[in-house]
């Protein structure tokens, strides 16, 4: 066990829990924007989607997922941070001029705003997840049918929210940072595990800069759209008399 620990707490194991916990936010937010997307396709859709995963193995697939999920949040930051702080120890004078090195040195404004990045998406994440997970349900009128099936209306409280520019504005920026975090992480994940070499290096990094770019254009993409194209709903379409 202490062996365990001690691999664990060395410069190596940080960066190998840092890229194994990323790999699995990144299949999480891949997943997460696929759902997002259904928001674009219409209500039922979106609504019905989010009820399945609140429903589906009587309610155990979400904690199972959310237990899993909270975990490798909480690794990945803490050891990101450690092998961040572990850097600048290494480094403590700045160098005068930031410039790639070469090899499977990869100097990007991307790789340099890392700590920067990943602490304004963990702060996006507590107000976001109180937004739509603890916002208004059912005993709010957020309520609609399905094929015959009630649920909460989740789609009329994510339109309700994106039809606030300041709202739409502040995720645009979020996704901003999110898409360069992806960008640097992506590659830096297989360089972490040990799986990069000097030669696949460009190919990784490429493969970052393009999952970066998709998925901050796709996430930016909903509330913009919502924003532009989707009128908030009627005060009259809530469920009658449940408003406060
Ligand atoms: C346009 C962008 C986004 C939209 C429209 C959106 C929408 C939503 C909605 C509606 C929920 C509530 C789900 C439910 O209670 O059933 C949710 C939860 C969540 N979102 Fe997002 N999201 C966006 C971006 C992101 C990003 C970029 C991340 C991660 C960096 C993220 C992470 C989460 C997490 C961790 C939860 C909580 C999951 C749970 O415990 O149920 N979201 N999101």
């Amino acid at each position: 066990m202490s062996t365990f620990v001690a691999k664990a707490g060395s410069s190596l194991g940080k960066k190998f829990i840092t890229g194994i916990t990323g790999f699995g936010l990144f299949v999480f937010i891949v997943t997460h924007l696929g759902g997002n997307l259904l928001l674009l396709v219409g209500p039922d859709a979106f609504n019905a989607y989010a009820h399945y995963l609140h429903t589906a193995m009587h309610g155990w697939f979400l904690h199972m997922a959310r237990a899993g999920l909270s975990a490798f949040f909480l690794f990945h930051v803490v050891s990101g941070l450690a092998v961040y702080r572990d850097k600048l120890r290494a480094r403590p004078e700045r160098y005068e001029k930031m410039a790639d090195a070469g090899g499977t040195s990869r100097k990007t404004l991307s790789s340099r705003t890392m700590a920067f990045s990943g602490l304004v998406i963990l702060v996006f994440l507590v107000l976001h997840v109180a937004h739509f997970r603890f916002g208004p349900g059912l005993e709010q009128g957020y309520v609609t049918e399905v094929n015959g099936v009630e649920m909460r209306d989740l789609y009329r409280l994510v339109v309700e929210e994106f039809n606030k520019p300041v709202v739409v504005y502040a995720y645009v920026f979020v996704m901003l940072l999110m898409g360069m975090h992806v960008r640097h992480g992506f590659w830096s994940m297989f360089q972490s595990l040990g799986l990069a070499r000097p030669n696949t290096v460009p190919t990784l990094s490429g493969m970052g800069l393009v999952f970066g770019v998709v998925l901050a254009v796709g996430f930016m993409l909903v509330p913009l759209y919502i924003l532009y194209f989707i009128p908030p709903p009627s005060e009259a379409a809530l469920a009658p008399g449940v408003l406060p």
